[in-house]
């Protein structure tokens, strides 16, 4: 047993439903075999366990670990590509890139990297679109294995428009995905996660096949893209005689609550109803959205139809892996929309970058607070002295301003130790900024 000791942020009464951010300070959580047992004043569990080994974290804030609810493992080194609208960055930037992971080798080293971005950001969950190639997403569940990560992925499967050598039929796509899910799904932290690339790419007969192999991991995922862009949607109709985009997937089978569709900016009433009623979750990604200029995120219209939102880096369209990011990214995107826009607090973004994510990854039960019966997926956050966010907090009025100042100017330099079940993952793990 362990007696975590500092002053704790999170967001276990959702601030989009009248709840506020929880502070505790000079605070401890004990955690038994993983498990936060209990929550209180220091002194007070210091006294109840006064043998306990004590890892003393004042001087810095710690949040639940983030949950990244999307971003895509074989991007890495394809972040930063300016000057394009997304069918033309898959053709000229993204797809050539994903195309490499069909050397394993590469495939690898990619995976260490990416595994590493992520824990070095304070993500200690993520939904990930895998690759195109079954031994690469291998690598990518041996890599999060090492690491620690609670990782869900799986083979990204297209059957049509996207460069041949990334194209699968739904005969592959059925056998690789079940023996991949045979391999992962369930062991250790990995769970599998059914990966059509978009509608757009997919054949009816693939997306059926998508929803057969769902049908056969229980406890799996599914997720994909959603109305990111008007060339696409546009496209996407003219390939389903007319259909809007939800109904491709829902037609399928494929939207319910363990479904989880990245960015939604152009939906229209219809679809979000649709949405709203079957529980699935839209991951909002700014920073992507900005970068490819796909346009602003209607989150006031989601909410108003029950949609569950939670934030995704977008890795490599969204511009690195850190969710303070996105969510000052999301904020902002707000902000610009006017009278259209959802006001959000600091203790929203919070809620989206943890609880929010944990419960899109039906994960809710176990992580994205620091409450008693959750288990201890933290991270430490501590700015350099004199640096603008250490003077920032310390000159804050009150936590929600702190948490603010936290979004408005913390990176990962300013993480200094990440914690999963209550293991602190390897200093390695930590060394990419
Ligand atoms: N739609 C289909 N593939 C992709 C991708 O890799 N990134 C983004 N942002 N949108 C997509
Ligand atoms: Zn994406």
């Amino acid at each position: 047993m362990t007696l975590f000791r500092g002053t704790f942020l999170d967001t276990p009464d959702n601030p989009f439903t009248g709840g506020t951010l929880r502070v505790a300070t000079d605070a401890a959580l004990l955690v038994e075999d993983g498990v936060i047992t209990a929550r209180g004043t220091y002194s007070e569990l210091r006294n109840a366990h006064p043998a306990e080994r004590v890892v003393d974290l004042t001087g810095g804030l710690v949040l639940p670990g983030f949950v990244d609810t999307h971003v895509h493992f074989p991007q890495i080194r394809a972040v930063g590509g300016m000057g394009m609208p997304l069918l033309e960055w898959l053709d000229k930037y993204a797809l050539p890139e994903e195309a490499r992971m069909a050397d394993p080798a590469y495939a690898s080293s990619v995976a260490d990297e990416f595994v590493r971005g992520l824990a070095a950001a304070g993500t200690t969950s993520a939904l990930v679109f895998g690759a195109h190639f079954a031994e690469a997403v291998d690598t990518l569940f041996t890599a999060a294995s090492r690491v620690g990560l609670r990782i869900t992925s799986g083979l990204v499967v297209s059957d049509r428009i996207l460069r041949d050598d990334l194209l699968t039929t739904p005969e592959r796509a059925y056998t690789e995905s079940l023996a991949l899910a045979s391999r992962w799904h369930g062991v250790g932290r990995n769970r599998y996660a059914v990966t059509p690339r978009f509608s757009l790419s997919c054949t009816d007969e693939l997306l059926a096949t998508c929803h057969n192999v769902l049908e056969e991991i229980p406890g799996a995922l599914f997720t994909s893209h959603l109305n990111e862009n008007e060339a696409e949607i546009a496209t996407v109709a003219e390939l389903f005689g007319g259909s809007d985009y939800v109904s491709t997937y829902e037609k399928h089978g494929l939207v319910d609550h363990r479904s989880v569709l990245a960015h939604n900016v152009h939906p229209t009433d219809v679809e979000l109803k649709v949405l709203g009623d079957a529980g699935a979750t839209v991951a909002h990604c700014p920073t992507s959205n900005a970068a490819l200029g796909s346009g602003l995120f209607p989150l006031g219209r989601h909410l108003d139809h029950g949609v569950r939102v939670a934030l995704g880096s977008d890795v490599g369209a969204g511009t690195g892996f850190s969710l303070l990011k996105e969510g000052l990214q999301a904020y902002f995107c707000q902000q610009l929309m006017g009278d259209h826009g959802h006001p959000l607090t600091s203790a929203h973004l919070l809620r989206l970058a943890t609880t929010a994510g944990a419960e899109a990854l039906g994960l809710a039960d176990q992580v994205g607070d620091l409450s008693v019966g959750k288990r201890f997926d933290a991270q430490l956050l501590r700015p350099a002295d004199g640096s603008p966010l250490a003077v920032g907090v310390a000159h804050a009025d009150d936590y929600e301003e702190v948490l603010a100042r936290v979004f408005t100017l913390g990176t990962p330099a300013d993480i200094r130790a990440v914690w999963i079940d209550g293991q602190l993952l390897d200093d390695s793990s930590l060394e990419v900024g």
